[in-house]
């Protein structure tokens, strides 16, 4: 085996260094450092795809990236419209969360749509995969497995059947014998994740990746691995109930923030249809403090429900607690209505959530963020079936709202009829989604005086 040599390396930044530290000097973590055993030269997989020559950029090919669309339209409109050809995507969650369902459905979907298939498990066997494969319909011919634990082995498989996809279920359990650490060290899943993406990347496969987020973090997260792939989606929600997130946060095909919403049924995952109707639930409607704002998640527009609790502080500091939104860009907000609006909402605790996992960080969502404040702190609800759009201002004034159209038909759809927006944001709008009526406001102030 070559000459090897141990370095710490953090595995949140990537830092290097050849003592150990409790904290990242870099990055500033505590606990982060794990040791590495690095090869010497020429064990490392090269990224030279081939011998290229510099070009002028015009005379490459003009054609977008190839994809290939599953048919779960919710996973492919997170991918970016489908998987591209020869990408690497690795899917992050906890465990029991569905990640291996998901793949498998996936996995299933492509096989029957033609193309060649190759599910490598190395954490469940056989029976497990064929168990789950019974209940979710998938028996395709073109869907292979391959129980194997051993890198060098999973290459010549993948070389020998030439899928089109690879699916690794998970990452954190491959081991290749050039390193000397266990399997779910840094250094191994660093290894084998590259050396996968090389064949991946020159075989023109499609190549998925599971990766385990442990809360202890025994197993090396898939964090060190984010650098190296293409796309990463994480799978959020709570396993205890039916609703699972996948959230897109590093995509070089297509836009991130994109959120997918699927159902955990017996059957697998099915994809919410609707999942403005899931996000607005059922209750809600007509308690102090709720509002609901057409949000911009992705690229689409979702009416998601802001609820805000106001209390007077019963210890010295008031408490300001926010979920689901930008803490700063709410404490902007309180500072507004005290001195735009004179709510005394500094001896008040302020409680923020935007409901169903949804994280809101658009300026738009400032006025419903405010209003839903100040419904509360008065105790009186906002009228029903009305939405608010725009950006608050320092001066308590209220503006824009981009992709306003998308925005109000989204409302339009789900019943909603009036809107309450930036007076004169109505301009770039040719015409108005039937059954919406829109009332222009200018400050918070004027805001609260017609809804509360
Ligand atoms: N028979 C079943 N009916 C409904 N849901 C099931 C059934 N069996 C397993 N599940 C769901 O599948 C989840 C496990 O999914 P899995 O894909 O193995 O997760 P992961 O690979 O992320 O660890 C369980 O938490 C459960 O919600
Ligand atoms: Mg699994």
């Amino acid at each position: 085996m070559s000459k090897t040599k141990v370095v710490y390396a953090c595995q949140q930044c990537g830092r290097q260094q050849t003592k150990w530290s409790g904290r990242c000097p870099d990055c500033g973590e505590w606990n982060t450092l794990a040791e590495e055993v690095l090869q010497a030269k020429g064990a490392q997989p090269t990224a030279s795809l081939g011998a290229d020559v510099p070009r002028p950029i015009g005379t490459i090919g003009g054609d977008a990236a190839p994809r290939i669309a599953c048919g779960l339209a919710e996973l492919d409109r997170i991918l970016g419209g489908g998987v591209v050809v020869g990408s690497v995507t690795l899917l992050g969650g906890d465990p029991g969360i569905g990640k291996s369902t998901l793949l498998l459905q996936f996995a299933n979907l492509v096989a029957q749509a033609g193309h060649k298939v190759l599910y490598v498990t190395a954490e469940e066997s056989a029976l497990q995969i064929k168990l789950r494969a019974d209940r979710l319909g998938a028996g395709s011919d073109r869907l292979y497995l391959l129980c194997e634990t051993g890198l060098e082995s999973i290459k010549t498989h993948v070389e020998k059947l030439k899928p089109s996809f690879v699916i690794v279920d998970s990452i954190q359990t491959l081991a290749s014998p050039e390193i000397p650490s266990a399997a779910g060290s840094v250094s191994q899943v660093r290894e084998c994740a590259s050396q996968l993406m090389y064949l991946a990347k020159r075989g023109g496969v499609c190549l998925f990746l599971i990766g385990h987020v442990t809360k202890d973090g025994s197993l090396a997260g898939p964090r060190t691995l984010e650098h190296l792939v293409d796309t990463v989606l994480y799978f959020e929600g709570d396993r205890y109930q039916s609703y699972r997130i996948i959230r897109a946060v590093k995509n070089r095909f297509g836009s991130t923030n994109e959120v997918g919403i699927f159902e955990m049924t017996g059957t697998g995952l099915s994809e919410v249809k609707n999942p403005s109707a899931y996000l607005l639930g059922q209750g809600g409607r007509g308690i102090p403090g709720t509002v609901v704002i057409p949000a911009l998640v992705g690229t689409r527009s979702l009416l998601v429900e802001v609820q805000a609790l106001t209390t007077k502080t019963s210890y010295g500091v008031p408490t300001r607690r926010v979920s689901g939104a930008d803490f700063n860009r709410v404490c902007m907000l309180l500072a507004v209505l005290e001195k735009r609006v004179g709510l005394h909402l500094g001896i008040h605790d302020v409680f923020v959530n935007v409901v169903g996992g949804i994280f809101v960080d658009e300026p738009t969502a400032d006025l419903g963020i405010a209003v839903a404040i100040a419904s509360s702190f008065r105790d009186r609800a906002t009228p029903p079936r009305t939405v608010f759009v725009g950006e608050v201002g320092l001066g308590g004034e209220v503006r824009g709202g981009a992709q306003l159209a998308s925005r109000l038909q989204e409302a339009a759809r789900m019943g909603f009829e009036k809107a309450i927006l930036a007076a004169d944001c109505l301009k770039g709008l040719d015409v108005l989604p039937r059954g919406i009526e829109a009332v222009e406001v200018k400050t918070v102030a004027q805001t609260l005086d017609l809804v509360l």
